[in-house]
């Protein structure tokens, strides 16, 4: 380790994040009774512009009037390119109930962004006397959002958690696909003839787990448009929590238990890192540093692999 330890993002489930348009309020009694995690309330791209400040008075009532508990409740605004922002964050601080835990900003694209958001929320804060700091959440989904990812996982204190939107994302790239995550046709390696599908989103997936890490941030992986192709969700799912991220959105409800699953580790996953553990301390007592579980090395770094599964299966389960 760095003489800078890396800080632990917040101990809290992310398995699935949930999201409704602000616009269908009848979703939302639905939402809260969901098993996701986090419930996103949206003001942004599922919203139409004349339909922005109905939205946004549904999504203010709803922090008051439905039951969220248990859940992290969160409010995607628009984006500082629009008209719209700085009336969603400010009718947000001023009038939404002290339940909205988090907002979420999306296409992000530097750390002055944040800066810019903070300044507003935290005078909103002080004139409003609303007494729960609000937390922040990002989308990456923009080049300029990856290339500076490392600044935006730093650039304010109220940050919690980054995901990857793959649509926004993609098209800002100028990558040739109209899916929403996922196996891509044309990405593909030819070996003796045959096709090899590769993850075209990993790349921008393991920049975002490095800069969250660094930064005690939760990585979350985004949307996976196709609800219809619950194979398809539970393969990038798993890609994603291999790669270190906690959760996945849903934007349909069908999607929630896929993410769940794939998020909270498995009953042999736990059972085969306690043997792990287990196996280390009798190395330890015999004065070993490395020893073998099941034909293959475990050293002290297996330790700390086994501690990641052990205590994300003791978070989620208490
Ligand atoms: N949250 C909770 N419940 C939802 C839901 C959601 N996001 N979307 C649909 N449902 C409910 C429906 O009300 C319906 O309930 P019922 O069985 O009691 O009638 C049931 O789930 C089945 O819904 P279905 O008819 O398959 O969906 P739909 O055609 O009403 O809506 C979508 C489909 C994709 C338009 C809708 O799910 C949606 O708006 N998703 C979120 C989009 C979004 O927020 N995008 C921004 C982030 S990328
Ligand atoms: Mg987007």
């Amino acid at each position: 380790m760095s003489f800078r330890i890396q800080p632990a993002p917040p101990a809290r489930p992310n398995r699935c994040q949930l999201f409704g348009p602000g616009t269908r309020a009848e979703l939302f009694a639905k939402m809260a009774g969901s098993a996701a995690d986090v419930i996103n309330l949206d003001l942004e791209d599922s919203v139409a512009p004349d339909d922005k400040p109905a939205a946004r008075a549904n999504v203010i009532a709803a922090t008051r009037d439905v039951d969220w508990s248990g859940k992290v409740l969160s409010v995607r605004i628009n984006g500082l390119d629009t008209p719209y922002w700085y009336r969603d964050v400010v009718d947000l601080v001023e009038q939404a109930g002290d339940r909205l835990d988090q907002i979420m900003i999306p296409k992000v694209g530097c750390a002055a962004d944040l800066y810019a958001v903070d300044a507003l929320v935290t005078a909103a804060e002080a004139a409003s006397g609303r007494k729960r700091p609000l937390g922040f959440e990002v989308i990456i989904e923009s080049a300029a959002g990856i290339a500076h990812v490392e600044e935006i996982a730093a650039g304010s204190k109220r940050l919690v958690a980054m995901s990857l939107g793959a649509a926004d994302f993609a098209a800002s790239m100028g990558m040739a696909t109209t899916g929403i995550g996922g196996t891509q046709e044309n990405y593909y390696m030819l070996r003796e003839g045959e096709r090899y599908w590769a993850d075209p989103w990993h790349w921008a997936q393991a920049a975002i787990v490095a800069a969250c890490r660094t930064h005690g941030v939760l990585p979350v992986d985004g949307p996976f448009g196709d609800f219809s192709d619950p194979e398809g969700f539970r393969a990038q799912a798993r890609r994603s929590a291999t790669l270190g991220m906690v959760g996945k959105w849903a934007i349909h409800p069908k999607q929630v238990a896929l993410a769940n699953e794939v998020f909270t580790p498995s009953a042999e996953a736990v059972a085969e890192a306690r043997e792990i553990l287990a196996a280390m301390e009798a190395a330890k007592a015999r004065g070993e540093g490395a020893t073998v579980y099941k034909g293959r090395l475990v050293d002290i770094a297996s330790i700390k692999q086994a501690e990641v599964i052990v205590q994300q299966a003791e978070m989620i389960g208490g």
